[in-house]
């Protein structure tokens, strides 16, 4: 079964922007990515992907310059394109609110170049009434209702699994008043949902087949934007609750991680984002609680129960920090090895990490710190700039190199297969203090760790347990 390829322009080429772009093509449509920074532009015609991500690169190559070209001129990609979406940044606002400057920009510049029917669909998460918004500002451009429909496709896509998550979605969903605009997005996206896309040579492969294709659910543009938001808030909350849950295990000796999993075996629970650990971070999840629980607040909603969920995000990391003190007794002036600055494994991105966080109160404590994280240190500098208390390692053992203790703040792979006769040789102090549960505590204690994890008894070296 061959899907018609369909011009698409994509505006904004972040992360959801890029991905969506590149995986169009990969599905089979043509495709013009518009960003209004050059310097960007000029690095994707050229094949750097600026952005850590599985099958990026790959994509990139084979389809730049070709099935996705790179530009700044939105007029242009306006008028060549039937399906217009936007995928520009929605920061965070100081009043916690989702800052919409930059969808408006777009609308109003993709209002003054329509000169044919388009359907202008929303990727960039977004409060919910933004496409009536959206819709006002192009009609005062003096565009009429019929020359245009505004759609909402949020996207789900996980950063470290962009790719995968895009083309192999669990859901499609597409939020569109029109019957017109609906059919659209339709054919967009049937190269997944007629299963052709997994049964090409060379797909990419992932959870998806032809005989399990992704569903496409269509609903009103309204609850397509509440969709996007209550599904990261509910898994904001999936992470509190068993972070909350991991802290009473401690006071009460017991393991998050067997709780965990008795909870996860019920299919209505689920096991997934159950894993506790020092918060939540990323450049989804803390700004879009806070403009879930501001959009209620602003209906006259009381959703009291997302200024829980961020409440003991917080407190999560004050909790690790006192962990570390308890095991050291004194900060100040303590050499600390860190593994890990990204917001999670398999990413550079430290936008909202915990780590990061971490690291500057551990600094503010008195500690002096060396780091090391396989991607993100480049970015981590303008952070934490390096200074005699803030150093730079090239790896996990001369990070822990005559450390007084050693802290995993993120959950990359590699963390969890250290050599860990050499990690203790290394060390002046054998004390491990886990952030993400990387490690079984048993084993730990056998290599002669001192070792606390989340959640979980801790575990002493098995001499100085029998000297006690
Ligand atoms: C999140 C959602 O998972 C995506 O579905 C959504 O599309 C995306 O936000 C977005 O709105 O753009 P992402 O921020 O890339 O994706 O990362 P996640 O894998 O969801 O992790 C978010 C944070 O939660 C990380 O700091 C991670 O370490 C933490 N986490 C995750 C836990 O602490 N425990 C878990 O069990 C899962």
């Amino acid at each position: 079964m061959m899907s018609d390829s369909i011009s698409i322009a994509v505006v904004g080429s972040g992360y959801v922007g890029l991905v969506a772009a590149v995986c169009f093509a990969e599905m089979g449509h043509t495709v013009i990515c518009v960003d209004n920074d050059e310097r960007k532009v000029a690095a994707l015609q050229g094949g750097d992907t600026l952005i850590h991500e599985n099958h990026l690169p790959e994509l990139l190559n084979r389809y730049r310059n070709g099935r996705v070209r790179f530009t700044t001129d939105l007029a242009v990609a306006t008028r060549e394109c039937a399906a217009i979406f936007i995928a520009v940044g929605t920061p965070q606002s100081e009043t916690g609110d989702a800052d919409l400057s930059y969808v408006e920009a777009v609308a109003s510049e993709i209002a003054r170049s329509i000169d044919g029917y388009k359907v202008i669909v929303e990727k960039s998460t977004v409060p919910v009434y933004t496409n009536e918004w959206i819709r006002r500002v192009v009609e005062r451009n003096g565009v009429s209702r019929d020359m245009f429909d505004v759609v909402s496709n949020p996207e789900f896509l996980r950063e470290g699994s962009a790719v995968g998550d895009f083309l192999h979605p669990d859901r499609i969903v597409v939020g569109a008043d029109s019957e017109r605009a609906g059919k659209v997005l339709q054919s967009v996206y049937a190269p997944l949902t007629d299963g052709s896309y997994y049964a090409r040579t060379g797909a990419i492969t992932g959870v998806c087949d032809a005989t399990a294709p992704p569903p496409l659910l269509l609903t009103s543009t309204k609850s397509a934007e509440i969709i996007k938001h209550a599904s990261n808030a509910f898994l904001a909350l999936k992470i509190s609750f068993i972070n909350a849950v991991s802290n009473l295990c401690e006071a009460a000796d017991a393991n998050v991680e067997q709780v965990a999993e008795g909870i996860g075996l019920d299919s209505r629970i689920g096991p997934r984002f159950l894993r506790p650990g020092i918060g939540y971070g990323g450049s989804c999840f803390p700004k879009d609680v806070a403009a879930f629980r501001s959009v209620a607040e602003q209906m006259g909603v009381d959703f009291s129960l997302l200024t829980e969920v961020e409440k003991i995000n917080v407190q999560q990391k004050k909790r690790f920090l006192n962990k570390v003190r308890s095991a050291l007794w004194t900060l100040r002036g303590k050499r600390l090895a860190v593994l890990g600055l990204a917001f999670k494994g398999e990413t550079d991105d430290i936008r909202e990490s915990p780590a990061i966080d971490l690291v500057q109160m551990f600094l503010t404590e008195g500690c002096s710190i060396v780091a090391f994280d396989p991607a993100a240190m480049d970015r981590a500098k303008d952070e934490l700039p390096p200074s005699p208390a803030m150093r730079y390692a090239a790896d996990a053992y001369t990070a822990a190199s005559e450390a007084d203790a050693l802290l995993i703040l993120t959950d990359w792979k590699e963390f969890a297969e250290l050599d860990l006769g050499k990690l203790n040789e290394a060390m002046r102090y054998p004390i491990v203090i886990d952030g993400r549960n990387l490690y079984d505590p048993q084993t730990m204690q056998e290599h002669g760790f001192t070792y606390l994890s989340v959640g979980r008894p801790s575990a002493t070296p098995v001499r100085e347990a029998v000297a006690v």
